[in-house]
Parts: structure tokens; sequence; C-alpha cells
């Protein structure tokens, strides 16, 4: 199988990418910077050499998404999966702010840029390839901060991203289903859990591994039991909207 994994240089972004060469996949590593020498993906490649495929590829950039994607042609015919995985949390559960007068424009646009409008730009340069497959998946993460919940407003922008993803996600399976030849594409939001990341360290349950685990099982179709719903969690249960 061949994979491309968003936001590839830390956190779930990582682990799915070093799960996919474990498993033998060839895998494909987009990243936004990596400046040093030692960071994790580049020690990945040494081991992996040739399994791994590095891209940069800022999701925000639809011009570097399409320079990526020609990349990717020059080596792949097809696409077996996409995590769109990279995301950005530019809040802290520790602003207590009015979300109204205090809001901060830039911090909300860049959050919607990079959870938002990044996995529709990546798909758009990506989608020949996953045509090209013979059972292919999109996973679109989430998060169940992305539910219509009942109460508090911590989050705002993230969660306005989240939610906005998922019907992102509703509307291009919809398309999928609905179209002629296409109906066997496979679309999933996956909420990772919370994990033990950079991002998610203020609230953390659990690994990135086993997190990373579980989205492997949704692609492979091993999770059981499988939910036929578009919204679920590493664990393939169904999550609240
Ligand atoms: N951690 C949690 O508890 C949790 C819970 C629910 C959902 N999620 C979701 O799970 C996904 C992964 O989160 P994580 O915890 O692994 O976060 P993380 O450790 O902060 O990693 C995020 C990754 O996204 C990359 N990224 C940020 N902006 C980008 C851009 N414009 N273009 C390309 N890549 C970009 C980052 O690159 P750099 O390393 O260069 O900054 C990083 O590699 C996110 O979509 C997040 O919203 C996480």
């Amino acid at each position: 199988m061949i994979g491309l994994v968003t936001g590839a240089s830390q956190g779930l972004g990582l682990e799915l990418v070093r799960m996919g060469l474990e498993k033998g996949y060839q895998m494909v590593a987009g990243f936004l910077d990596i400046p040093d020498e030692d960071k994790k993906l580049k020690e990945l490649k040494k081991q992996y050499q040739e399994q791994l495929f590095m891209i940069a590829m800022d999701v925000t950039d639809e011009e570097a998404v399409n320079r990526a994607s020609q990349k990717f042609k020059e080596h792949f015919d097809h696409l077996d999966f996409i995590v769109n995985n990279a995301g950005v949390l530019l809040e802290s559960k520790y602003d207590a702010y009015d979300p109204i007068k205090e809001l901060d424009i830039g911090m909300f646009r860049n959050t919607l840029e990079v959870n938002t409008v990044g996995p529709a730009i990546v798909l758009k340069a990506f989608i020949p390839y996953i045509y090209a497959a013979q059972g292919p998946c999109i996973i679109n993460i989430s998060s169940e901060a992305g539910h219509l919940g009942p109460g508090g407003y911590a989050y705002m922008a993230y969660s306005v991203s989240k939610h906005a993803i998922n019907m992102y996600s509703q509307k291009i399976r919809n398309y999928l289903a609905e179209t002629p030849g296409k109906e066997h594409i496979r679309l999933y939001m996956v909420h990772p859990g919370r994990m033990q990341t950079l991002m998610g360290k203020e609230n953390a349950q659990i690994s990135p591994k086993e997190s990373a685990e579980g989205i492997y099982k949704i692609i492979e179709k091993t999770m059981n039991p499988m939910l036929e719903v578009p919204f679920i969690n590493y664990k393939g249960e169904q999550m609240p909207y």
C-alpha cells in the first residue's frame, strides 16, 4: 500500500508514518518544516530510505501542495490512503478571553486555514491518485471538540475548525457515494483520542501509538466492529456530531 500523511514531523503524523513503514507500506510524509538535522522524520528516512518519501507541504499553501503532488506523480501512479492529519491548536485551555470582543481574528483565520481548508487543498491535489487506487481510504483527522456540545466556549477557534472539517468531509462522502464509479472510496472523519503529543499534552489519555494502531485498523478494514458511520474515534466508535 502507498499512504500519504500530512503533518508528519511529530505527534500522530510521525507515528502513522513510522507504523506504516513497519508494516512494509510505502509512506509519503508531508512536512511543514524540518530545520534540524536530528529531527525524527530524518532518522526514519535514514532507516527506511526509498520506502519513505518526504515532501515539503504546508497544507495551507495550494501551490506548494500542487508542487508536492507533481513530485509524487514522478514516483507513484496511485495512492491507497491519505491521512489529513496536519493541525494546529493555537489556543490554550487557560485562555479565558471574551470570544466576541477579544477574539484574535488572525488566530481564528490561521486555525481554519490549517485545520479546515488544508485538508481540502490536499485532497484536491491528490485525488487523481486516489481515483487510480483499488480500494482507497481518506481519513480526515477531526476531534471531539468539533461536536455541537452542550456548553463551554474553550478552544473556540479550534472547535469551529473541527466542526467545519466534519461538514466538509460529509459533503465529500455524499459526493463520492452519489457518483457512479466513486462509491467504493471510503472517507472517515476520525477523533484520534486525547494523545500525548505537543498539542495534546494538557489533557492526554493515550499515546499517539495507540491512536495510530486504531487508525490503521480503519484503513485496513480490520476494525471490529467496523461501524458504517462517518464520524468515529480511533476505536471505531461513533462520535456525536
Ligand atoms: N493531541 C490530541 O489530543 C488531539 C485530540 C484531538 C484531535 N487531534 C488532532 O490530531 C492531529 C494531530 O495532532 P497532534 O496531537 O499529533 O499534534 P502535533 O503534535 O502538534 O502535530 C501537528 C503536526 O501538524 C503539522 N502542521 C501544523 N501546521 C501545518 C501546516 N500548515 N502544514 C503542514 N503541517 C502542519 C506540525 O508541523 P510542525 O511539527 O512543523 O509544527 C506537526 O507535525 C491534529 O489534526 C489534531 O487537531 C489531536
